[in-house]
């Protein structure tokens, strides 16, 4: 399947090395995003995708933003769910508002963007949606009290809406990225973090965001026309370890 895609969070990172990939694999693709400076740059440097100010968890601006390019296109065949936000605090003095606001973008937006989207797609009968998660949704890490629970919200909404949506010809997936090395990550994370972040990965580095954009990009898309309701982690194995990996030269077991 190709068509129109629509991607939030599309000015960077994630989001905008999936924009790439989908455009070169022949989609056309809307780019929505809270940053207008990042968009303004993204209109300058990457051609043929179409790039729309919008904050996700307005939902009157939402209904606008999809509602203008089904108008435009047609149709939106996919949506990508990227847009997110991180701020990392200690469980015992994490602040309300944090809370509330890393909820409102990573999981209620993820609702509000779905939901304008999927009601055309169950309409026509026809479309695919890409949550995006987190490890942090799948285990406990400290200092993630609001962005975990924002992101193990989303994996069971994903599956929610993969079982309401499939019988309407909707599928609906979740990836679940590691560290992958955008500029939330930058902001996010100091370099001890970063030192201890790569220990735990037995790939030994962090994911470059066009390899996260290739799984996003083929759940997408027809080659996972009977994928649904998964959450498919690109992690570099650091779940499959659990967060431990052997040292290069280590003393092994006997
Ligand atoms: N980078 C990682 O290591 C990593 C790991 C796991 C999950 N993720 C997830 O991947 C997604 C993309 O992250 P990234 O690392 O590319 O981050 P990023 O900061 O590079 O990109 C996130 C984009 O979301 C946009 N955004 C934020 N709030 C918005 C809102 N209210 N409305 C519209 N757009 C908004 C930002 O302007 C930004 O362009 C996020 O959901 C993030 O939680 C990232």
């Amino acid at each position: 399947m190709s068509g129109t895609a629509f991607v939030t969070g599309g000015a960077s990172g994630i989001g905008l090395a999936t924009a790439r990939t989908l455009r070169d694999q022949g989609w056309n693709v809307v780019i929505a995003d809270l940053d207008g400076s990042a968009l303004r740059r993204v209109g300058r440097e990457v051609d043929g995708v179409r790039a729309v100010a919008l904050d996700v968890t307005d939902a009157p601006a939402v209904a606008a933003a999809v509602g203008a390019a089904e108008a435009e296109f047609g149709a939106v065949d996919a949506l990508v769910n990227c847009a997110g936000v991180v701020e990392n605090a200690p469980f015992l003095t994490a602040a309300p508002e944090t809370f509330r606001r890393t909820l409102e973008v990573n999981l209620t937006g993820t609702f509000l963007v779905g939901q304008a989207v999927a009601r055309g797609m169950a309409a026509r009968g026809r479309g695919s949606i890409v949550n995006i998660a987190s490890v942090s949704g799948l285990r406990g890490g400290p200092y993630r009290a609001a962005y975990g629970a924002s992101k193990g919200g989303v994996i069971a909404l994903t599956k929610v809406m993969a079982v309401e949506l499939g019988p309407c010809g909707v599928r609906v997936n979740c990836v679940a990225p590691g560290a992958t090395d955008t500029p939330l990550v930058r902001v996010a994370q100091p370099p001890a973090i970063r030192r201890a972040v790569l220990r735990s990965i037995p790939l030994g580095r962090y994911a470059d965001p066009a390899e996260t954009a290739a799984v996003i990009a083929f759940l997408a898309g027809d080659g996972a026309a009977f994928v649904t309701g998964q959450i498919w982690g690109v992690d570099g194995g650091q779940l499959a370890g659990a967060g431990w990996r052997p040292e290069p030269n280590e003393e092994r077991p006997g």
